[in-house]
């Protein structure tokens, strides 16, 4: 199971001004967050609580009409193409990098297992798509369109840019058999696009937010799509349910961690750093600053105050920020905590060879393996800020595989909903995202948006771009 070491933020390690007394903060909390734990837990069938997120791992007959579909279309598609932004695709993107063996797209169809290569358009940079389109084979290209609202103008492009180059290339009667969607039961564009059509779809289900969708068919299916084991990435996230759903707090992992979280977001440490200690990780950085920033920041609290809340939280990589923002991280202000994520084991074992041993500077590396580095420097600067006194908490997963990484990425949830009610604003509305969203489509010339347009160019040409 997924482990979490908080010795690293206890005011022994980091000394009282940065640190917590972890002991006394779990029992002042511990009524507090039973509370919490316990609101969540039983929003989870709740209508309009937008939490049925947390049930997603018990979701075994989707996986089945998942798997099912994966293997009716294997072997059919050399080209995977996931279109869609924020929430219906960072899950997506993490999970491919982590789980996926390393340059899958550079693999050989052998290594690959028959599954296709994948590409994500989660932009809508034209230099983007027009090399997109130079490596696609489109008669042998998939596009799994992913919206939930069915509207967002970045996906909807993507869509009928691309849906229009498959029609040129297999021609309008084949079209369906290349598309398939994943979008809202019942709502929004796409939903009617599909009924029109007779597209293949699966749901977004009701009551399930973009950034904790990873685990219904917005990050199951394109993960199916190439062969990697959903029902394991279930059973990974079921098995670590219960302890996430313990009022003790001295078994809730995602308690425990939302709660450091808050003390010391509360102590003037704004800035929240997710540090993972092995490359495939690294997308799971980008999932949790999404997750986080449109979970957390927000202008309103629950009571509809005016609070401007939120941690900022920040991508690092070990070891390549090492050498990037580590010296900041050390030096400079006290406004940080780190969470740190290392692996027992890597899969692979690469020797460094020993060619020059007259060199001792060099030498020493020879004969080790770059696991022993990497682990090494991973210790090296959790020890290194430690003495700093900048807090840090580790977790640990035994091995990367679809497991733990759904333990993972489940533990983070979790603990974002909880790190929502101790900051006392709501983690499932993104109402921030909505003003430039709109003012795009004023810009865009969508109907019942031209006021938006008039503002901006009467009232604020400066703002435009010259
Ligand atoms: O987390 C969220 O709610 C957002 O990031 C959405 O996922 C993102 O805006 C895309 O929305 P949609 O899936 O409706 O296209």
């Amino acid at each position: 199971m997924i482990r979490l070491d908080s010795h690293n933020v206890t005011q022994s390690a980091v000394g009282a001004e940065h640190g917590l007394d972890l002991m006394a903060v779990f029992s002042q909390y511990q009524a507090t967050l039973k509370n919490d734990i316990g609101q969540l837990w039983s929003n989870k069938d709740v209508s309009g609580a937008w939490s049925r997120w947390l049930a997603l791992g018990e979701n075994t007959q989707l996986a089945q009409s998942i798997t099912a579909y994966a293997n009716k279309v294997k072997g059919q598609f050399e080209h995977l193409v996931v279109i869609g932004i924020g929430g219906s695709s960072l899950g997506g993107i993490a999970m491919f990098e982590a789980l996926l063996p390393s340059y899958w797209n550079e693999q050989s169809s052998a290594t690959r297992k028959g599954y296709p290569r994948y590409y994500f358009v989660d932009n809508v940079d034209p230099d983007k798509l027009a090399g997109l389109l130079s490596v696609l084979d489109l008669k042998r290209t998939l596009v799994n369109v992913i919206s939930k609202s069915g509207t967002t103008a970045e996906t909807m492009a993507g869509y009928l840019w691309l849906k229009e180059k498959l029609a040129e290339a297999v021609g309008a009667e084949n079209l369906s058999k290349h598309i398939v969607v994943t979008t809202d039961p019942q709502k929004g564009i796409l939903r009617k696009i599909v009924k029109k059509e007779g597209l293949t779809a699966f749901e977004v289900p009701d009551d399930v937010g973009g950034r904790f969708s990873v685990f219904s068919a917005v990050g199951l299916l394109p993960a199916a799509l190439l062969g990697i084991p959903i029902d394991e990435i279930l059973r990974g996230v079921r098995e670590l349910t219960p302890t996430l759903q313990s009022s003790d707090i001295h078994e809730n992992l995602a308690a425990q961690g939302a709660l450091i979280q808050y003390l010391l977001y509360k102590k003037g440490k704004h800035i929240s750093v997710f540090m993972p200690y092995s490359a495939k990780l690294a997308f799971v950085a980008d999932w949790y600053v999404q997750l986080w920033a449109e979970s957390l920041g927000k202008k309103y609290n629950l009571e509809k105050a005016v609070v401007h809340e939120g941690p900022t939280p920040i991508k690092a990589v070990g070891v390549t920020d090492q050498h990037s923002q580590v010296q900041l991280f050390n030096e400079g202000p006290f406004d940080k905590v780190f969470t740190f994520v290392r692996l027992d084991r890597f899969d692979h074992t690469v020797e460094i060879p020993n060619l020059y041993p007259e060199i001792a500077d060099l030498s020493y590396l020879g004969g080790q393996t770059f696991e022993t580095l990497l682990q090494a420097e991973g210790d090296a600067t959790r020890a290194s800020l430690t003495q700093n006194q900048r807090p840090n908490v580790t977790l640990y997963l035994p091995q990367l595989d679809a497991y733990h990484f759904g333990q993972l990425l489940f533990l983070l949830e979790v603990q974002t909903a909880l790190m929502g009610s101790l900051l006392q604003v709501d983690p499932f509305d993104q109402p921030g995202v909505e003003l430039a969203k709109q003012y795009t489509y004023g810009l865009m010339g969508r109907p019942g948006f031209e006021h938006l347009k008039a503002e901006l160019t009467e009232k604020q040409p400066a703002i435009l771009r010259q």
